[in-house]
Protein backbone atom coordinates (compact mmCIF):
# COMPACT_ATOMS: atom_id res chain seq x y z
CA UNK A 1 0.00 0.00 0.00
CA UNK A 2 1.04 3.12 -0.88
CA UNK A 3 2.46 5.07 2.44
CA UNK A 4 0.35 8.46 1.47
CA UNK A 5 -2.94 6.14 1.30
CA UNK A 6 -1.97 4.67 4.72
CA UNK A 7 -1.35 7.54 6.63
CA UNK A 8 -5.02 9.33 4.46
CA UNK A 9 -6.37 5.84 6.25
CA UNK A 10 -5.82 6.16 9.47
CA UNK A 11 -6.40 10.06 10.00
CA UNK A 12 -9.57 9.49 8.67
CA UNK A 13 -10.22 6.76 10.94
CA UNK A 14 -8.49 8.68 14.08
CA UNK A 15 -11.33 11.48 12.93
CA UNK A 16 -14.16 9.10 12.56
CA UNK A 17 -13.18 7.29 16.20
CA UNK A 18 -12.95 11.33 17.80
CA UNK A 19 -16.76 11.96 15.99
CA UNK A 20 -18.15 8.79 17.12
CA UNK A 21 -16.43 9.30 20.94
CA UNK A 22 -17.96 12.77 20.94
CA UNK A 23 -21.42 11.74 19.47
CA UNK A 24 -21.67 9.13 22.46
CA UNK A 25 -20.55 11.83 25.23
CA UNK A 26 -22.78 14.50 24.40
CA UNK A 27 -26.00 12.45 24.28
CA UNK A 28 -26.13 12.27 28.12
CA UNK A 29 -24.13 14.58 30.10
CA UNK A 30 -22.57 12.81 33.63
CA UNK A 31 -22.01 14.55 35.97
CA UNK A 32 -21.15 11.45 38.37
CA UNK A 33 -21.43 7.92 38.77
CA UNK A 34 -21.81 6.75 42.15
CA UNK A 35 -20.24 3.17 41.91
CA UNK A 36 -16.91 5.30 41.21
CA UNK A 37 -17.24 8.28 43.96
CA UNK A 38 -15.26 8.28 46.73
CA UNK A 39 -18.28 8.11 49.78
CA UNK A 40 -18.34 9.49 52.97
CA UNK A 41 -18.09 7.18 56.00
CA UNK A 42 -16.71 8.05 58.91
CA UNK A 43 -14.33 10.41 57.69
CA UNK A 44 -12.91 7.78 55.04
CA UNK A 45 -13.48 6.75 51.74
CA UNK A 46 -14.91 3.76 51.08
CA UNK A 47 -14.68 0.90 48.89
CA UNK A 48 -16.67 -2.02 49.52
CA UNK A 49 -20.12 0.07 50.41
CA UNK A 50 -22.28 -2.55 48.82
CA UNK A 51 -22.08 -4.79 52.43
CA UNK A 52 -23.40 -1.72 54.18
CA UNK A 53 -26.99 -2.00 55.59
CA UNK A 54 -29.39 0.05 53.23
CA UNK A 55 -30.69 3.24 54.68
CA UNK A 56 -34.12 3.99 53.70
CA UNK A 57 -34.82 7.67 53.71
CA UNK A 58 -38.43 8.58 53.50
CA UNK A 59 -39.13 12.21 52.75
CA UNK A 60 -42.84 13.70 52.79
CA UNK A 61 -42.96 16.37 50.49
CA UNK A 62 -45.85 19.05 48.67
CA UNK A 63 -46.26 21.59 45.89
CA UNK A 64 -45.19 25.23 47.01
CA UNK A 65 -42.13 27.65 45.64
CA UNK A 66 -39.25 26.35 47.08
CA UNK A 67 -40.05 22.97 46.71
CA UNK A 68 -37.46 22.01 43.99
CA UNK A 69 -34.79 23.82 45.70
CA UNK A 70 -35.37 21.74 49.38
CA UNK A 71 -35.28 18.85 46.85
CA UNK A 72 -32.65 19.50 44.75
CA UNK A 73 -30.23 20.36 47.91
CA UNK A 74 -31.55 17.50 49.76
CA UNK A 75 -30.68 15.15 46.72
CA UNK A 76 -27.17 16.65 46.83
CA UNK A 77 -26.80 15.70 50.17
CA UNK A 78 -28.61 11.80 50.02
CA UNK A 79 -25.98 11.35 46.59
CA UNK A 80 -22.81 11.09 49.01
CA UNK A 81 -24.51 8.31 51.31
CA UNK A 82 -23.67 4.76 50.02
CA UNK A 83 -26.66 2.59 50.05
CA UNK A 84 -29.44 4.96 50.76
CA UNK A 85 -32.69 4.48 49.13
CA UNK A 86 -35.05 7.00 49.01
CA UNK A 87 -38.63 7.26 49.06
CA UNK A 88 -40.33 10.32 48.46
CA UNK A 89 -43.94 10.82 49.03
CA UNK A 90 -45.66 13.78 47.17
CA UNK A 91 -48.73 14.99 49.47
CA UNK A 92 -50.70 14.67 46.07
CA UNK A 93 -53.53 13.19 44.28
CA UNK A 94 -50.53 12.21 41.82
CA UNK A 95 -47.24 12.79 40.79
CA UNK A 96 -46.40 16.03 40.10
CA UNK A 97 -44.06 17.17 37.41
CA UNK A 98 -41.63 19.14 39.18
CA UNK A 99 -41.02 15.86 41.33
CA UNK A 100 -40.90 13.73 38.66
CA UNK A 101 -38.93 15.10 36.73
CA UNK A 102 -35.95 16.10 39.35
CA UNK A 103 -36.43 11.99 39.89
CA UNK A 104 -35.41 11.70 36.50
CA UNK A 105 -32.72 13.96 36.35
CA UNK A 106 -31.27 12.00 39.06
CA UNK A 107 -31.67 8.98 37.39
CA UNK A 108 -30.52 9.58 33.94
CA UNK A 109 -27.72 12.43 34.34
CA UNK A 110 -26.17 11.46 38.37
CA UNK A 111 -26.92 7.72 38.04
CA UNK A 112 -28.85 7.87 41.36
CA UNK A 113 -31.45 4.76 40.73
CA UNK A 114 -32.27 4.30 44.44
CA UNK A 115 -34.99 6.46 44.49
CA UNK A 116 -39.09 5.24 44.62
CA UNK A 117 -41.81 8.16 43.75
CA UNK A 118 -44.69 7.77 45.56
CA UNK A 119 -47.70 9.76 46.47
CA UNK A 120 -50.61 9.90 48.82
CA UNK A 121 -52.62 13.62 49.55
CA UNK A 122 -53.74 14.49 53.02
CA UNK A 123 -57.39 14.20 53.20
CA UNK A 124 -59.19 17.82 53.13
CA UNK A 125 -60.27 17.82 56.70
CA UNK A 126 -56.41 18.11 58.07
CA UNK A 127 -55.32 20.20 55.79
CA UNK A 128 -54.09 24.02 57.53
CA UNK A 129 -56.81 26.26 56.39
CA UNK A 130 -55.77 30.11 56.15
CA UNK A 131 -55.57 31.97 59.38
CA UNK A 132 -54.51 28.57 61.03
CA UNK A 133 -51.73 28.15 63.24
CA UNK A 134 -49.03 25.86 61.51
CA UNK A 135 -49.42 23.27 64.37
CA UNK A 136 -52.87 22.68 64.28
CA UNK A 137 -52.54 19.60 62.54
CA UNK A 138 -49.49 17.30 62.07
CA UNK A 139 -47.90 17.20 58.75
CA UNK A 140 -46.09 14.46 56.42
CA UNK A 141 -49.14 11.35 58.46
CA UNK A 142 -49.95 9.99 54.74
CA UNK A 143 -46.99 10.56 53.04
CA UNK A 144 -45.26 8.65 55.82
CA UNK A 145 -47.97 5.84 56.03
CA UNK A 146 -47.77 5.23 52.44
CA UNK A 147 -44.08 5.05 52.36
CA UNK A 148 -44.41 2.33 55.00
CA UNK A 149 -46.96 0.59 53.82
CA UNK A 150 -44.50 0.49 50.25
CA UNK A 151 -42.08 -1.06 52.71
CA UNK A 152 -44.35 -3.76 53.83
CA UNK A 153 -45.46 -4.66 50.51
CA UNK A 154 -41.73 -4.62 48.86
CA UNK A 155 -40.03 -6.35 52.21
CA UNK A 156 -39.45 -9.17 50.07
CA UNK A 157 -36.82 -7.08 47.97
CA UNK A 158 -35.56 -5.10 51.08
CA UNK A 159 -32.56 -5.09 52.86
CA UNK A 160 -34.27 -6.99 56.49
CA UNK A 161 -30.67 -5.46 58.11
CA UNK A 162 -31.70 -1.60 56.90
CA UNK A 163 -32.87 1.20 58.64
CA UNK A 164 -35.78 3.37 58.10
CA UNK A 165 -35.20 7.16 58.40
CA UNK A 166 -37.70 9.80 58.40
CA UNK A 167 -36.22 12.80 56.46
CA UNK A 168 -38.21 16.10 55.93
CA UNK A 169 -37.92 17.80 53.06
CA UNK A 170 -36.70 21.21 54.87
CA UNK A 171 -34.07 20.06 57.14
CA UNK A 172 -30.65 19.89 56.93
CA UNK A 173 -28.35 16.89 57.19
CA UNK A 174 -24.37 16.24 58.11
CA UNK A 175 -23.45 13.18 56.13
CA UNK A 176 -22.10 11.76 59.39
CA UNK A 177 -25.47 11.22 60.54
CA UNK A 178 -26.07 8.32 58.00
CA UNK A 179 -22.92 6.42 59.91
CA UNK A 180 -24.55 7.41 63.05
CA UNK A 181 -27.49 5.40 62.39
CA UNK A 182 -26.44 2.49 59.87
CA UNK A 183 -25.92 0.00 62.71
CA UNK A 184 -29.51 0.52 64.49
CA UNK A 185 -30.66 -2.78 66.40
CA UNK A 186 -33.77 -1.03 67.29
CA UNK A 187 -34.36 2.79 67.15
CA UNK A 188 -31.14 5.58 67.78
CA UNK A 189 -31.70 8.75 68.68
CA UNK A 190 -29.47 11.66 68.64
CA UNK A 191 -29.68 15.21 69.20
CA UNK A 192 -31.41 17.52 67.01
CA UNK A 193 -30.64 21.20 65.66
CA UNK A 194 -32.97 24.50 66.43
CA UNK A 195 -35.53 22.75 67.13
CA UNK A 196 -38.99 23.18 69.98
CA UNK A 197 -37.19 26.60 71.21
CA UNK A 198 -33.59 25.56 71.96
CA UNK A 199 -30.88 25.42 70.18
CA UNK A 200 -30.34 21.60 70.33
CA UNK A 201 -33.03 19.21 71.44
CA UNK A 202 -31.43 16.36 72.84
CA UNK A 203 -31.15 13.45 74.96
CA UNK A 204 -29.07 13.39 78.29
CA UNK A 205 -27.03 9.96 78.17
CA UNK A 206 -25.85 8.67 81.19
CA UNK A 207 -23.64 5.60 81.19
CA UNK A 208 -25.01 4.01 77.77
CA UNK A 209 -28.97 4.80 78.36
CA UNK A 210 -31.09 8.00 78.06
CA UNK A 211 -31.66 9.51 81.79
CA UNK A 212 -34.25 12.45 80.51
CA UNK A 213 -34.87 14.43 77.96
CA UNK A 214 -33.49 18.69 77.83
CA UNK A 215 -36.94 19.28 75.44
CA UNK A 216 -38.87 22.69 76.52
CA UNK A 217 -41.93 22.37 74.21
CA UNK A 218 -43.82 18.97 75.51
CA UNK A 219 -41.49 17.76 77.45
CA UNK A 220 -44.32 15.62 79.48
CA UNK A 221 -44.28 13.67 75.91
CA UNK A 222 -43.28 9.95 76.18
CA UNK A 223 -40.59 10.24 74.01
CA UNK A 224 -39.74 14.00 73.47
CA UNK A 225 -38.00 13.98 69.56
CA UNK A 226 -38.58 15.15 66.78
CA UNK A 227 -39.24 13.52 63.86
CA UNK A 228 -35.50 14.33 62.42
CA UNK A 229 -33.80 12.81 65.71
CA UNK A 230 -34.29 9.17 65.32
CA UNK A 231 -34.39 5.95 63.09
CA UNK A 232 -35.82 2.37 63.80
CA UNK A 233 -34.48 -1.04 62.46
CA UNK A 234 -36.07 -2.84 59.29
CA UNK A 235 -36.37 -6.00 62.17
CA UNK A 236 -38.02 -4.02 64.31
CA UNK A 237 -40.34 -2.44 62.14
CA UNK A 238 -41.09 -5.81 60.42
CA UNK A 239 -42.26 -7.31 63.96
CA UNK A 240 -44.42 -4.28 64.54
CA UNK A 241 -46.99 -5.16 61.30
CA UNK A 242 -49.64 -2.22 62.41
CA UNK A 243 -47.00 0.31 63.23
CA UNK A 244 -47.80 3.95 61.77
CA UNK A 245 -48.26 7.27 61.95
CA UNK A 246 -51.68 8.75 63.25
CA UNK A 247 -53.04 12.75 62.87
CA UNK A 248 -56.10 12.02 65.48
CA UNK A 249 -53.42 12.17 68.75
CA UNK A 250 -53.05 15.07 71.16
CA UNK A 251 -50.95 18.21 69.13
CA UNK A 252 -47.56 17.45 69.29
CA UNK A 253 -47.82 13.43 70.32
CA UNK A 254 -47.21 12.44 66.14
CA UNK A 255 -43.42 10.86 66.77
CA UNK A 256 -44.23 9.73 70.76
CA UNK A 257 -47.07 7.52 69.58
CA UNK A 258 -45.52 6.36 66.39
CA UNK A 259 -42.53 5.27 68.87
CA UNK A 260 -44.50 3.98 71.53
CA UNK A 261 -45.81 1.44 69.10
CA UNK A 262 -42.33 0.21 68.70
CA UNK A 263 -40.34 0.12 72.06
CA UNK A 264 -41.79 0.43 75.70
CA UNK A 265 -39.08 2.59 77.66
CA UNK A 266 -35.87 4.71 76.92
CA UNK A 267 -33.98 1.82 77.66
CA UNK A 268 -34.74 0.28 74.12
CA UNK A 269 -32.97 3.60 72.67
CA UNK A 270 -29.59 3.69 71.45
CA UNK A 271 -27.89 7.04 72.10
CA UNK A 272 -25.54 8.06 68.78
CA UNK A 273 -23.07 11.04 67.91
CA UNK A 274 -20.80 10.55 70.56
CA UNK A 275 -23.48 10.11 73.53
CA UNK A 276 -25.81 12.71 72.24
CA UNK A 277 -23.17 15.44 72.27
CA UNK A 278 -23.13 16.01 68.68
CA UNK A 279 -25.66 17.87 66.71
CA UNK A 280 -25.80 16.32 62.90
CA UNK A 281 -29.34 17.68 62.05
CA UNK A 282 -30.95 20.87 62.61
CA UNK A 283 -34.16 21.61 62.25
CA UNK A 284 -33.91 24.57 59.31
CA UNK A 285 -37.14 26.00 57.74
CA UNK A 286 -37.21 28.14 54.75
CA UNK A 287 -39.08 31.07 54.27
CA UNK A 288 -41.81 31.48 52.02
CA UNK A 289 -40.39 33.82 49.03
CA UNK A 290 -41.75 37.07 48.80
CA UNK A 291 -43.01 37.32 45.34
CA UNK A 292 -44.77 41.04 45.12
CA UNK A 293 -42.82 42.18 42.08
CA UNK A 294 -44.84 39.62 39.93
CA UNK A 295 -48.23 40.47 40.63
CA UNK A 296 -46.54 43.93 38.53
CA UNK A 297 -46.33 41.51 35.58
CA UNK A 298 -48.11 40.71 32.90
CA UNK A 299 -46.39 37.78 31.95
CA UNK A 300 -45.03 35.26 35.16
CA UNK A 301 -41.25 35.38 35.32
CA UNK A 302 -41.32 32.04 34.60
CA UNK A 303 -43.18 31.92 31.68
CA UNK A 304 -40.87 30.12 28.94
CA UNK A 305 -38.35 29.04 31.87
CA UNK A 306 -38.06 26.23 33.15
CA UNK A 307 -36.98 26.89 37.05
C1 LIG B 1 -42.20 19.43 62.67
C2 LIG B 1 -41.53 18.07 62.57
O1 LIG B 1 -40.14 18.24 62.34
C3 LIG B 1 -42.15 17.27 61.44
O2 LIG B 1 -41.50 16.05 61.25
C4 LIG B 1 -43.62 17.08 61.77
O3 LIG B 1 -44.24 16.35 60.73
C5 LIG B 1 -44.27 18.44 61.90
O4 LIG B 1 -43.60 19.24 62.88
C6 LIG B 1 -45.74 18.33 62.28
O5 LIG B 1 -46.27 19.28 62.84
O6 LIG B 1 -46.37 17.34 61.94
P1 LIG B 1 -42.30 21.38 60.71
O7 LIG B 1 -41.07 22.03 60.24
O8 LIG B 1 -43.27 22.17 61.51
O9 LIG B 1 -41.87 20.04 61.44
O10 LIG B 1 -43.11 20.71 59.47
P2 LIG B 1 -42.85 20.84 57.92
O11 LIG B 1 -41.40 20.77 57.63
O12 LIG B 1 -43.63 21.96 57.38
O13 LIG B 1 -43.53 19.47 57.39
C7 LIG B 1 -42.98 18.19 57.68
C8 LIG B 1 -42.87 17.37 56.39
O14 LIG B 1 -44.19 17.17 55.87
C9 LIG B 1 -42.06 18.07 55.32
O15 LIG B 1 -41.24 17.14 54.66
C10 LIG B 1 -43.10 18.65 54.38
O16 LIG B 1 -42.69 18.73 53.03
C11 LIG B 1 -44.26 17.66 54.55
N1 LIG B 1 -45.59 18.31 54.36
C12 LIG B 1 -45.90 19.49 54.97
C13 LIG B 1 -46.53 17.71 53.55
O17 LIG B 1 -46.26 16.63 52.98
N2 LIG B 1 -47.76 18.31 53.38
C14 LIG B 1 -48.07 19.50 53.97
O18 LIG B 1 -49.21 20.01 53.76
C15 LIG B 1 -47.11 20.10 54.79
MN1 LIG C 1 -39.76 21.34 58.73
Amino acid sequence: MEPQVFIVGAITLILLVQILIYLALSSKTIYCQLPNMRFYYHGKTLQNYERLPIIYVITPTYTRYVQKAELTRLSHTFMLVPNLHWIIVEDSEWSTDIVSKLVRKLKNEFDFHSITQLHSVTPERYKLKHGDPSWKYPKGVWQRNRALEWLRENLEDLDRDGVIYFADDDNTYDLELFSEMRYTRKVSVWPVGLVGGLLVERPIVNGNKIDSFNSMWGSKRPFPIDMAGFAISMHLFISHPGANFSADRKIGYLESHFLGQLVKSWDDLEPKADKCSKVLVWHTKTLNPALNGERKLIKPSSSNVEW
